[in-house]
């Protein structure tokens, strides 16, 4: 009896892993479906994305998340401009200044990136992260006007480090700035647009792994 009841476990146990494993590849498999509709809508992410993924994991340890909230983080660093496949090409492709209007219609596209990923299954909690990856700490950021502790922790994250990745890298228009420049501006933006906590932790990683993430 007590060996059948264990062959019983046994058998739960491997469906549970099973189980697991394919709610893994779904979820990687979904992830890879609309990093490559943004490749399509030639949003140019993938290195972006990449990085940012890197470095959300290694500010997140740092912050003691658990597993599943890193992997959240790391989703939402790879997915947080999803949103931009619902913003017409002709304003995210404009090589000038973008007027008002055209400026409040790129600022959607946090929403836009909320709706699309709520509707997946175990993507809710990312969701969230995306929606909020514009706020400010001040509360003057979009879409909700969220300041300091009430922006979940993972959407500060996201804010910090893909402010820095796009301020280093080069634009078609614009050379990227040196890193210390970069860090410069994460620092004097601290307490007004950027979380100090996570500013002064990335800026920690920075000095440690900038080479190992970046090359
Ligand atoms: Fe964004």
């Amino acid at each position: 009896m007590a060996s059948c009841t264990t062959r019983a476990q046994r058998g739960d146990r491997l469906r549970l892993l099973d189980a697991e494993d394919h709610l893994r590849k779904v979820r990687s498999g979904t992830i890879f479906a609309l990093n490559q509709m943004l490749d399509l809508k030639d949003l140019d992410t993938g290195m972006h994305s990449t990085r940012l993924a890197e470095w959300a994991v290694r500010v997140g340890e740092h912050f003691g998340m658990m597993e599943s909230e890193l992997g959240d983080l790391e989703t939402g660093a790879i997915l947080h401009d999803v949103g931009k496949v619902g913003v017409p090409d002709a304003i995210l492709n404009k090589p000038g200044k973008l007027d008002p209007e055209e400026r409040k219609q790129v600022e959607r596209h946090s929403e836009y990136g909320w709706a699309i990923l709520r509707t997946i299954p175990t993507f809710e909690r990312t969701s969230l992260l995306v929606l909020h990856h514009h706020e400010r700490i001040d509360g003057k950021g979009y879409p909700t006007g969220l300041s300091g502790e009430d922006i979940p922790v993972g959407a500060r994250i996201i804010c910090v480090i893909d402010s820095f990745d796009a301020m280093i890298s080069d634009r078609s228009y614009r050379k990227g700035l040196p890193v210390e420049e970069a860090i410069r501006r994460l620092r004097a933006d601290s307490d007004t647009q950027f979380d100090r906590g996570v500013v002064d932790q990335f800026v920690r990683i920075v000095a440690r792994d900038f080479v190992e993430v970046t090359s």
